[in-house]
């Protein structure tokens, strides 16, 4: 073989996701029950499907601004405001393809090599990824399990040094399920002013918390915060690749001209559906939630009475299981747990080095898979413990 370069640096850097790593095993295994993923089982609904249809036979089908549809950024712009409680106009709104694409632009936008980036931790992978990617140094916060995973902003503001650039904050989070109250919301903006950051905001879950109200970082800085919303979760929309971003408007106006080089545009077609899951009836929304929230409840009574679970999740579609009893690393404890009874879950590992003692279970799954999934791990976890 010939010599070649290496990779660049960020590439080289980058962690491998272990959820990827325990789904290509579980594919092996065609009776696997899936709890290690946050793919929701429901389908989009047919009036969104409808409206993409009708879409691409009026000719929706070719390149779009790099902003995206105007129609479909004054829809997000209007609903930020009413629901996020954010001031926005539509030249704050870009379209990208998925709240993935609004969060890796902001990287870009924003974060240059040798800059520090605050991530949380247990934390959802990529932001870590990215960070990488950007030459730049993730620098965790920890969550704690005993402040049910809501984190201090003290203990944020003390890892502040001359070289942090940015805050990642992720409410309702991955993978802990932990919506944070709006006196800790508030407390970290204020953070980020007092110690001049810019705060990237993942909100991919705004829709999915279970009693208390969703807060948006954004509605208290609109300065800083960027902000990265989702359809896929809120409209079990994964695959339509669409979500869009809020930002002050210099820092719009260096997203959108981003997308031109990266991907030019949200797909058309996603764009007009998402205008659609917007304007349309919101009941498929409150279903879905309530699915959620009845099988976190599932989990919980299972694992809870035993201390495996010691938190209540208040959002998202996910519980942290702590594993320390059984002495395994997360990803032994994943790997041998779906090889004995078949249930395949995220080892924590995989959400930064410290969350190492737990597995991460996902509930965007049949109410019978996470039923049997949850007992299945129960008996795993008694029969591997001290
Ligand atoms: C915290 C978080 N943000 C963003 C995303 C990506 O969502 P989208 O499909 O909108 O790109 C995910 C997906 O799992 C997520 O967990």
């Amino acid at each position: 073989m010939t010599d070649v370069k290496p990779l660049s640096r960020g590439a080289e850097r980058m962690p491998i996701s272990g959820i990827r790593l325990v789904m290509d095993l579980a594919a092996r295994i065609p009776d696997a029950i899936h709890l290690e993923v946050g793919q929701p089982d429901f389908r989009t609904p047919p009036h969104i499907i409808e409206a993409a249809h009708q879409a691409a036979v009026d000719g929706f089908t070719a390149y779009t601004p790099n902003a995206g549809l105007d129609s479909t950024r004054e829809a997000c712009a209007q609903k930020v405001r009413a629901e996020n409680r954010i001031e926005c106009a539509t030249e704050n709104v870009l379209i990208t393809v998925g709240s993935e694409g609004a969060v890796a632009s902001a990287f870009v936008a924003l974060v240059d090599a040798g800059d520090e980036v605050l991530v949380p931790e247990p934390g959802w992978t990529n932001y870590a990824m990215l960070t990488h990617a950007r030459e730049a140094t993730p620098v965790p916060y920890i969550l704690r399990e005993e402040d049910g995973f809501v984190p201090d902003p003290a203990a944020v503001e003390a890892l502040v040094t001359p070289r942090t650039k940015m805050l990642v904050i992720n409410t309702p989070a991955n993978p802990t399920g932990a919506a944070y109250p709006a006196e800790t919301v508030q407390a970290l903006v204020e953070v980020a002013r007092r110690r001049d950051l810019y705060v990237l905001s993942d909100e991919a879950y705004e829709k999915l918390t279970f009693g208390p109200e969703h807060v948006s970082p954004g509605r208290y800085d609109a300065d800083r915060v960027v902000t990265a919303y989702s359809f896929s979760k809120s409209y079990a929309m994964t695959g339509w690749r669409v979500g869009y971003a809020v930002a002050p408007e210099r820092i719009a106006r260096a997203m959108i001209q981003l997308q031109e080089p990266y991907y030019s545009c949200a797909p058309s077609v996603s764009q007009k559906a998402a205008e659609a899951a917007l304007a349309g009836p919101q009941d498929c929304v409150r279903e879905m939630v309530d699915a959620y929230a009845t099988r976190q409840e599932i989990v919980l009574d299972t694992l809870s009475p035993t201390g495996f679970v010691t938190y209540s999740p208040s959002g998202a579609f996910y519980v942290l299981v702590n594993i320390r009893a059984t002495g395994m690393a997360s990803y032994d404890f994943a790997k041998e747990c779906l090889a004995e009874t078949h249930v395949a879950v995220a080892p924590g590992a995989t959400f930064g080095a410290s969350a190492d003692g737990w597995i991460r279970i996902s509930v965007a799954t049949s109410t019978e898979g996470v039923r049997e999934g949850s007992r299945r791990i129960l008996d795993y976890l008694r029969a591997r413990s001290a």
